[in-house]
């Protein structure tokens, strides 16, 4: 029993926790070792009741008893005594049950799961205000980043023209690890997940499934209409040389996932592509597990959100965070939500549609009349070049590189444009096809 600073019995608010992985171990864990400093802080007494997880004898990195663990959800989602569920499972199932679960047994549910918030979220968000209830999800989207709140509520006067956002700390560490240390692809992943940051199935980051699961929910909140995630194109990193990184940089950028959702006129793009990033950006420095979301409000103009986008602290920060938020809710007796309003209905433009400028890198033969070809292929599909650099010449294979800018252009006309090129008998192979951000 917890006494407030007058000897009144404080109020007990049960916290119950599904998953006890890299997120759920440091939570659980600031529960339980800051309880009274975080009970203060709320009025009421914060008390982790139970945590569900699958194998009971793991060794965990922080010994929790033994009594608090187990293997049967209905311990969790049917104790009266809980009244605040944090989802740490992962994945779309079983986790979006028993997150549906707690709701309909009017139990409060923070989660750092982006799938299902960002396929389910605005129909979870109905059946929680239907229950008297609240669902946070801060920590689905950059991790340790407060971005979801400050969207909703410090930015709600403006108009939002454009997000560009690193936010994935897998694909950003990663790329990191390439471009500074020359570090191969396969062992830069390998670091990311012993480090706790990578997905339980890395493809979901390194193909950007993630950060479109994150750029969904952020696009949703700030053009306030519903964006799916299937309506995102989506790119991932596992396709890029390390060749592209020291060319890029030559030619004065970085290369970075990038999470892009703009407005143009009464649509909206909405892509997520390893992206050429001027290296006079902010975005640009944006290195290691960091991730960034800069956006651009028309009376604000532009902001940047910065911090540790994965790992187990910075993640466990942003849950404990929504859970004294609700705590403090319960303790006042009024629970305050914030209204989520996507009365809008801005359709997404097919990418085929879209407009910017593309970096290619062509292996060539080493032979008079390459270039002449190359241009008249870009001519041909009116994509104006804005530089073209010759490198690496291999002497005994006769080949050279041939890296293209090019000045804005339609990506269907660059997509047809590079099939006719990679047809032709001097070209030997088209590299990868990057888009830059300007
Ligand atoms: P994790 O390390 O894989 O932990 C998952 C936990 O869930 C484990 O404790 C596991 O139990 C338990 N679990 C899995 N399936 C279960 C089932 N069917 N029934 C009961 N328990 C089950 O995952 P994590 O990295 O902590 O991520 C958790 C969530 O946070 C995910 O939604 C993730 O996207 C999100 N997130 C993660 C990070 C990060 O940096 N890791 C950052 C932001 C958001 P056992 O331990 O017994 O196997
Ligand atoms: N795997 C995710 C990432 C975790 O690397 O960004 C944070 O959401």
């Amino acid at each position: 029993m917890l006494y407030d600073s007058q000897g009144l019995i404080m109020r007990e608010i049960g916290v119950g926790l599904l998953g006890l992985g890299v997120v759920g171990s440091e939570v659980a864990n600031i529960l339980l070792q800051r309880s009274g400093r975080l009970s203060e802080q709320v009025g009421a007494s914060v008390s982790v009741k139970r945590i569900l997880v699958r194998d009971p004898n793991k060794q965990r990195p922080f010994p929790f008893p033994a009594t608090l663990l187990t293997t049967d959800v209905s311990e969790i989602l049917g104790d009266p005594s809980i009244d605040i569920v944090v989802e740490l499972i992962g994945g779309e199932q079983p986790a979006l049950d028993y997150m549906k679960k707690a709701i309909t047994n009017c139990k409060h549910v923070v989660t750092a799961n982006k799938e299902v918030i960002a396929k389910m979220g605005f129909k979870m968000l109905s059946l929680a205000a239907q229950h008297g209830v609240d669902l946070r999800y801060e920590a689905s989207v950059c991790s340790g980043i407060p971005i979801l709140s400050p969207l909703q509520q410090d930015l709600a006067a403006n108009e939002i023209n454009a997000i560009r956002a690193i936010v994935n700390g897998t694909t950003n560490y990663i790329l990191t690890k390439m471009a500074r240390e020359g570090l191969p692809y396969e062992q830069a992943l390998r670091q990311a997940q012993e480090l706790g940051y990578a997905e339980t199935d890395p493809t979901n980051d390194v193909e950007g499934i993630d950060a479109t699961y994150k750029l969904a929910i952020l696009a949703s909140l700030a053009f306030h209409t519903p964006v799916r995630p299937s309506s995102i194109y989506r790119q991932g990193i596992s396709g890029l040389d390390p060749k592209d990184f020291t060319y890029a940089h030559e030619l004065g950028y970085s290369v970075k996932l990038l999470a892009i959702a703009k407005r143009q006129g009464d649509a909206l793009e909405a892509r997520v592509h390893p992206t050429l990033t001027s290296l006079e950006t902010q975005l640009a420095t944006v290195d290691g597990v960091y991730n960034a979301v800069q956006i651009e409000g028309d009376l604000v103009g532009t902001l940047m959100f910065y911090g540790r986008g994965a790992g187990g602290g910075p993640t466990s920060s942003t849950v404990v965070a929504d859970v004294l938020t609700i705590a403090r809710s319960i303790a006042m007796e009024g629970i305050i939500r914030p209204r989520i309003e996507l009365n809008r209905r801005i359709p997404v433009i097919p990418m085929a549609d879209i407009q910017t400028r593309y970096y290619f890198r062509l292996s060539v033969a080493d032979q008079p009349g390459v270039l002449a070809q190359i241009a008249r292929v870009l001519g041909d599909h009116r994509i104006s070049i804005s530089s073209v650099i010759q490198k690496e010449l291999d002497p005994d294979a006769q080949t050279a590189q041939v890296v293209i800018l090019t000045h804005p252009s339609v990506e269907q006309s660059v997509q047809s444009a590079v099939a006719e090129l990679a047809a032709l008998p001097l070209i030997n192979h088209v590299g990868a096809l990057i888009r830059v951000e300007h």
